[in-house]
């Protein structure tokens, strides 16, 4: 099998992922549902210090209900901004369900319009450094990501970003699994893609090629061809492709029993209203 290697040199001179496939981008998800990328980009030591400032933010947030509460009704009003319609979603800011025992886990949903959206209408929010030490490290890591989608759309040969910002609508999460985690059925993102960055736990994380039929033997962690001193990272379609016939891979994170932290990227589709979709049903794992 030869191997294809690229280097894709985009924007800025000393930003790179590198690519490791042998066939295009559309094979390689009917064949595996994922495609793995060096991340050359984004140290172990910028994904620690993003969760730091994540458990910082979260003890913030847990002990000043205002603070919550005043992110909350900032989130309600962006949603109804315009920018909202270059995401479309509603999916914005702080999920705690630590207490919800069937969830036990919490969520921040980033994008870079949410945090403008913030700075310019509650400015006292600058004066929180809990909340802006993580927006701010949320801002730095997902930047190169947009090259990244761009060059994806371009090997799939669809275009789906455009719009007037002129580049891809990313939906940044990082995301804390509590030991009490459980989960008992994979799902499909409800995204153009979703980019696995980084946790820290990838053994966890189990996925299979989309299908007409699942059982739970389809689903494995994918093996990594990168070495350990070079982080792998992953690419996988969500449910919004479907008209180029580009299908979801089905994923579920297992229950570890430990503290799991983990990044995502996921590339939105600008003014977009889902299609209802059918997608192949998926198995109950036992927990
Ligand atoms: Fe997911």
């Amino acid at each position: 099998m030869i191997i294809r290697k690229a280097f894709f040199l985009l924007f800025f001179p000393l930003f790179a992922f590198q690519f490791l496939w042998s066939t295009s981008f559309s094979e390689q998800f009917k064949r595996t549902g994922y495609i793995e990328i060096c991340n050359n980009e984004h140290s172990a030591a910028t994904f620690d210090s993003l969760y730091a400032y994540f458990d910082e933010l979260i003890e913030f947030l847990q002990t000043n209900p205002l603070w919550t509460q005043k992110l909350y009704i900032a989130k309600e009003r962006f949603i109804r901004s315009k920018e909202r319609s270059y995401y479309s979603t509603d999916v914005f800011g702080f999920y705690d369900e630590s207490e919800r025992k069937e969830r036990s886990q919490i969520s921040f949903y980033y994008s870079t319009h949410f945090h403008e959206f913030i700075c310019s209408h509650y400015p006292e929010f600058k004066q929180v450094p809990e909340i802006i030490s993580f927006f701010e490290a949320c801002f730095e890591i997902q930047k190169p990501c947009g090259n990244l989608f761009s060059e994806a759309a371009v090997d799939l040969g669809i275009e789906i970003f455009s719009s007037k910002y002129g580049y891809p609508p990313i939906l940044f999460k990082v995301i804390k699994y509590l030991p009490s985690y459980s989960a008992t059925r994979p799902h499909y993102d409800g995204v153009a893609f979703s980019l696995f960055l980084d946790s820290t736990d990838n053994q966890s994380l189990l996925l299979s090629p989309y299908k007409s039929l699942f059982t739970i033997d389809d689903f494995s962690s994918p093996p990594r061809e990168f070495s350990k001193n070079q982080s792998s990272i992953l690419l996988i379609p969500g449910t919004l492709l479907t008209e180029f016939s580009i299908y979801p891979t089905p994923h579920i994170v297992a229950q570890s029993g430990k503290i799991r932290y983990a990044t995502i990227a996921f590339a939105m589709r600008p003014n977009y209203t889902p299609q209802k979709i059918e997608f192949s049903s998926l198995p109950t794992f036992k927990s």
